[in-house]
C-alpha cells in the first residue's frame, strides 16, 4: 500500500475545474476529499474517481461549517457562470462570503494552507488593459453581476484579513476564462455555448457585433497554475492572475468553432447583456516571475479536445 502525500480538501470538487484538480491531485499521490453540494454540477464529472480508495466525496454546502482534518484546502466552491450565479444571487453572495469564512475557519483550526480561486470579474469592466493585479477594478456594486463580483472581492478581503489577523498561509489566484472538457453544456459560457450550438447545427449567438475580446485558458494549463501556486513559497500570497493572455474577439472564436465543427448554421446577433465587459485580458507577468508558469496549449488544440468531449457527450 502506498503512503499518501497528505490530505487535500477541494471545495466545489465536482465542478468543471474542481473535477480536473481532484484527478490531478490523486495522480500526484494525495488523499483527496471532495466537497460539493452539486449546485452547478453533477456526479458525472467525478464518477470515474469514486472507486479510487484515496478519493472521498462529501455532499455539503460550504455556507455551513465543515469539520474535517486536512493539510491543504483548494477553495473553489461557487457557481461560476452568470446563468448559475444569477439564479439565486443571495445564495451566490452567501457561498462566496460565508463559504470563505467557514473554509478559512477550518484552515485556522487545522493550520492548513488555503487557496482561493478568485476571478477576473473582480476587475469589473476594466479601464486598464491588460489587467495587472494592482488594478483595483471597476465593478458595479448593485448590478446583476455584483453578487458574484463583489462576493469574490469580499472573499479576497477575508483571505488577506485572516492572514494579517491569524497568520494563515493563504494563496489567492484570479482566474480568467477557462475552457475544456466537463464544462457544463448549458451554462451559457461562450466556448461551451458555441460548441454545443455548432454540434446541433444551430446558429452561434453573438452579443452585439462580437467585437468584445476575451482570453481563453485551456484547463490543463490552469491546473498546472493552481498546483504551482499551492506549492509556492509561503511569502507568495497573490493575488496572481492565471489566464491565457492571447486575446481574441468573440467573432474570431465563432469563426474557429464554425470551421472546426463544419456547421453550416452561421451566427445570430443579440443585444449586449448589462455590465458585460468589453475587453478582458490578463497580464500574467507575476505568474511568470513568481510561479514560473505560463499557458502552453494553443486555442486550436484546446478547442479540438473540447469539441471531441462534447461530441462524445451527445452520442
Ligand atoms: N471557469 C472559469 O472560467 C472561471 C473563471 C474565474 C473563476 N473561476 C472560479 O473557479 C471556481 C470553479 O469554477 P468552475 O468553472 O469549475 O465552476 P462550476 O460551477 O463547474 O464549479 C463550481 C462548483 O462549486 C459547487 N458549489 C457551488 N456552491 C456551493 C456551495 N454553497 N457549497 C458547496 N459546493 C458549491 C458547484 O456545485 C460546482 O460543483 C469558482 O470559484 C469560480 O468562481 C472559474
Amino acid at each position: 500500500m502506498s503512503i499518501a502525500k497528505g490530505r487535500v480538501l477541494v471545495t466545489g470538487g465536482a465542478g468543471f475545474i474542481g473535477s480536473h484538480l481532484c484527478e490531478r491531485l490523486l495522480g500526484d499521490g494525495y488523499d483527496v476529499l471532495c466537497v460539493d453540494n452539486f449546485y452547478s454540477s453533477t456526479k458525472d464529472n467525478i464518477a470515474h474517481l469514486l472507486s479510487n480508495p484515496r478519493f472521498e466525496l462529501i455532499r455539503h454546502d460550504v455556507t455551513f461549517p465543515l469539520y474535517v482534518e486536512v493539510d491543504q484546502i483548494y477553495h473553489l466552491a461557487c457557481p461560476a457562470s452568470p446563468i448559475h450565479y444569477q439564479r439565486d444571487p443571495v445564495q451566490t453572495t452567501k457561498t462566496a462570503v460565508h463559504g470563505s469564512i467557514n473554509m478559512l475557519g477550518l484552515a485556522k483550526r487545522t493550520r492548513a494552507k488555503i487557496l482561493l480561486t478568485s476571478t477576473s470579474e473582480v476587475y469589473g469592466d476594466p479601464e486598464v488593459h491588460p489587467q495587472t493585479e494592482d488594478y483595483w477594478g471597476n465593478v458595479n456594486p448593485i448590478g446583476p453581476r455584483a453578487c458574484y463580483d463583489e462576493g469574490k472581492r469580499c472573499a479576497e478581503t477575508l483571505f488577506f484579513d485572516y492572514r494579517r489577523q491569524h497568520d494563515l498561509q493563504i494563496k489567492v489566484v484570479r482566474l480568467f476564462n477557462t475552457y475544456g472538457p466537463r464544462m457544463h453544456p448549458h451554462d451559457g459560457r461562450v466556448v461551451s455555448n458555441f460548441i454545443v450550438h455548432a454540434l446541433e447545427d444551430k446558429p452561434l449567438t453573438l452579443y452585439g457585433h462580437g467585437e468584445q475580446t476575451r482570453s481563453f485558458c485551456y484547463i490543463d494549463d490552469l491546473i498546472e497554475g493552481l498546483i504551482a501556486m499551492m506549492d509556492s513559497p509561503d511569502e507568495i500570497t497573490g493575488p496572481i492572475n492565471l489566464g491565457n493572455p492571447g486575446e481574441f474577439t468573440i467573432a474570431e472564436l465563432a469563426d474557429k468553432v464554425i470551421s472546426m465543427t463544419g456547421t453550416t448554421a452561421g451566427v445570430e446577433h443579440l443585444p449586449l447583456p448589462q455590465d458585460d465587459p468589453v475587453r478582458r485580458q490578463p497580464d500574467i507577468s507575476r505568474a511568470k516571475s513568481e510561479l514560473d508558469w505560463e499557458p502552453t496549449v494553443p486555442l486550436s488544440d484546446g478547442l479540438q479536445r473540447t469539441i471531441e468531449y462534447f461530441r462524445n457527450l451527445s452520442r
